[in-house]
């Protein structure tokens, strides 16, 4: 049993200290935001992540999980702390690593000898050393810094977190690696233990690259688009090639999320700082960029003004399974089908809260239903593949719109069921299908 205090209580932080408590370890929980510790103190959850209120409940009830306002006491009890603070993008591209910074200081004034100083946030390669010399510069001493970056995705995180298909370990001496082995110990997969410089860029270029897979097959689709083919074949007969694989092959309206659009951008910026060309990640980072202007584009040659036209969002969240709207694809569309005069509604399962925060004040109702949201409208957008709009009775939701005209920014819906539903229906990357109103089988 290691004593671990995990800095930042966000997606990663969260799911990490529950991880750790369910792997038998002692638990504090620490964050900036006392609204958020008071949240987890009284039980409560911060975020939603499917299974993470169940893994919560047991690691409070097992006595190993708790939570606290007060950094100074949590690391002081700690044998290894965690720091899973934000490292969103700055201005010009690069990493903030002001969080960072900031509580390499807080430990430093806290800690006792022999802890080991663990990054986990997503960060250029490094920045363990600038942890360390952040930490001497305040006086500490006799500790370790080392690098475990977390792979979990958002939507399936607890999953991802207790059985992952890898665990990176960057350490510099014995100590760390013992602390880090000892605490990953319940979990069965490859352990890849590395020094601190190799493990920092191992998180950034497997970002980096399942990003620049998603670009290609959007570049794939727009060709497919402009010949009559079909992408989502293409993907298929690519991806049973194994040196290719399946996954990231879907074609769409791009990625977004915390994570891809900022890694890449902070991984280019770090290889450029060093003269290394990034010229592939800039053309990564450019086609994703273009995405949703595209769509927009696309449903201005079928619908013609947008101007005063009501358009339905189905789907806010960056990705199903989470509320996470940051860079989410539905912020980017909401605003630029706003700023072109459409009326915009909107229907998430769960990422109401977040997307309404996100948006600020460009007027967008949210409904309760995807049906809700596309009553009287002009054209609907599948933004989020989620489950639940397969559950649609689509031709329903056509009879109630204005015109029935459904662009899949996911390539989620059946084509050929919408449209016998009676939509005209757009798809990304392969051939649209065209149900004249009224004539619907
Ligand atoms: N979200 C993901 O899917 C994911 C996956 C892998 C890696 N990461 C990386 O993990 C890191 C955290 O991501 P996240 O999504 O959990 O972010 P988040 O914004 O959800 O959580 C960060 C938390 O840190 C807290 N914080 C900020 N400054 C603090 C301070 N000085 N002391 C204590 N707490 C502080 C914030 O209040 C917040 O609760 C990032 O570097 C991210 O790139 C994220």
């Amino acid at each position: 049993m290691t004593r671990i205090s995990v800095i930042g209580t966000g997606y990663v932080g969260l799911v990490s200290a529950a991880g750790f408590a369910a792997l038998g370890h002692d638990v504090i929980g620490y964050d900036i935001d006392e609204q958020k510790i008071a949240t987890l103190e009284s039980g409560g959850c911060p975020i939603y992540e499917p299974g993470l209120e169940e893994l919560l409940a047991e690691g409070r009830a097992s006595g190993r999980l708790r939570f606290t306002a007060d950094l100074g006491a949590a690391v002081a009890a700690s044998d290894v702390v965690f720091v899973c603070v934000g490292t969103p993008q700055a201005d010009d591209g690069t990493a903030d690593l002001t969080q960072v910074e900031a509580v390499a200081r807080d430990i430093a004034a806290h800690m006792t000898e022999g802890t080991v100083v663990v990054e986990k946030s997503t960060v250029p390669v490094k920045t363990a050393q600038w942890i360390r010399r952040t930490i001497e510069l305040c006086g500490g001493r006799g500790f370790s810094v080392a690098s475990n970056p977390e792979f979990l995705r958002e939507g399936s995180a607890v999953q991802d977190f207790l059985e992952p298909e890898r665990i990176v370990l960057g350490v510099a001496d014995e100590q760390a690696r013992e602390a880090l082995l000892d605490i990953y110990a319940g979990i069965d997969c490859p352990k890849v233990v590395v020094d601190i410089e190799t493990a920092e860029i191992i998180k950034h270029a497997s970002n980096s690259f399942l990003a620049m897979k998603i670009s290609y097959i959007n570049m794939i689709a727009d060709l497919c688009e402009a010949v009559g083919a079909d992408v989502r074949q293409v993907a298929e007969g690519m991806g049973l090639d194994s040196r290719i694989g399946p996954k990231f092959l879907a074609a769409g309206i791009g990625y977004g999320g915390s994570c891809f659009p900022k890694d890449v951008r902070a991984f280019m910026r770090i290889a450029e700082q060093h003269d290394v060309n990034v010229g592939l990640l800039d053309e990564t980072d450019r086609i994703n960029e273009a995405r949703v202007a595209r769509l927009v584009a696309r449903m201005r040659n079928d619908l013609w003004n947008l101007k005063g036209k009501k358009i339905a969002l189905w789907g806010l969240a960056f990705k199903p399974g989470t509320d996470d709207v940051r860079e989410a694809p539905s912020l980017r569309l909401a605003r630029q089908l706003h700023a072109e005069g459409a009326i915009l509604t909107g229907w998430d399962p769960v990422a109401r809260e977040t997307f309404l925060r996100a948006v600020g004040e460009l007027p967008v109702e949210i409904c309760d239903s995807p049906q809700d949201a596309a009553a009287g409208a002009d054209a609907v957008i599948v933004v989020t593949d989620w489950p639940e709009l397969r559950e649609v009775d689509l031709a329903s939701v056509a009879g109630r719109m204005r015109s029935p005209y459904l662009f899949d920014g996911r390539n989620w819906l059946d084509p050929e069921a919408c449209a016998s539903a009676g939509f005209w229906y757009r798809a990304t990357g392969r051939p649209g299908v065209e149900t004249v109103p009224g004539q619907a089988s």
